[in-house]
């Protein structure tokens, strides 16, 4: 199972609907793929069509227990599943104070059974931020092409490096979300951020599509598989699938 966390303490940027798309490319691609909603604010859950007050079992139950079957949520399209959230995961993130490997020893009981696990992070940086950085192999960082984005990035590397263990391998990439084309700004920061940052060759674009999927409850992989976005996050998945085939 390959582990990819998408955060910036950034809000806004475009994190749950990377964690929807992606993990729809994947699994239309034939991958198994779990979505786990680490966000207290349950964005990936409400954009999946579930409200957070009516679901039975969340992410903070997963954290708190020790079930040997935690009980996901299936979602469109095939092969995709559904650790939902919702506000109890505030208490757990308090309880969490200084404990960095909760959330790895957790996940481990999904090994074998998927393909990929993704998490979403909330807008922050505390310790269910630091639970997911900890965990994963790949993060991703979705980041618009303004110029105080790339700031921040440069900060957010900085402290990924001082929270990741000495021997961890895993590799951080920026994603330019909501690009808008034949802008003379656009293509500059993205030049820049290329040049000083591992970032995904595919860019998205901005569209209204998305915020449309998000009422809908579908990912606009679903709800818009023609569209030019859903090309470009079908581009990404491709990208990680040869990333985790390099990695094997
Ligand atoms: N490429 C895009 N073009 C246009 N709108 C977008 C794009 N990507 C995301 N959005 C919209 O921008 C808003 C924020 O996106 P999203 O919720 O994915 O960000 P986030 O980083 O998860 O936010 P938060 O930090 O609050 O969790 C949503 O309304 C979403 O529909
Ligand atoms: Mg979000």
């Amino acid at each position: 199972m390959r582990r990819l966390a998408i955060t910036n303490q950034k809000g806004g940027v475009g994190k749950t609907t990377t964690a929807a798309n992606l993990g729809a490319g994947l699994a239309l691609m034939g991958k198994k793929v779990l979505l786990v909603d680490l966000d207290p604010q349950s964005g990936l859950t409400v954009s999946l069509g579930f409200d957070p007050q009516e679901v039975s079992y969340t992410v903070a139950d997963f954290l708190e227990s020790s079930d040997s079957k935690p009980k996901l949520l299936s979602v469109e399209p095939d092969n995709l599943y559904l650790l939902p959230s919702n506000y109890d995961l505030t208490v757990v993130e308090y309880q969490l104070q200084r404990k960095r490997k909760v959330l790895s020893e957790k996940l481990k009981i999904f090994e074998g059974e998927f393909d990929y696990a993704i998490v979403d992070c909330p807008p922050s940086l505390g310790w269910l931020v630091v639970n997911a950085l900890v965990w994963a192999e790949m993060v991703i960082v979705p980041v618009q092409a303004e110029y105080l984005s790339m700031i921040s990035l440069g900060r957010f590397n900085q402290l990924f490096n001082s929270i990741m263990d000495p021997d961890s391998s895993a590799e951080i990439r920026a994603l330019i979300t909501m690009y808008m084309k034949r802008t003379y700004h656009s293509e500059e920061v993205l030049q820049i951020l290329r040049e000083r940052f591992p970032t995904f060759e595919t860019v998205i674009t901005r569209t209204v599509k998305f915020a449309y999927s998000t009422v809908a409850g579908k990912p606009l992989m679903v709800m818009y598989p023609d569209s030019e976005q859903a090309r470009q996050y079908k581009n990404l998945a491709m990208e990680v699938e040869k990333w985790a085939k390099n990695r094997q």
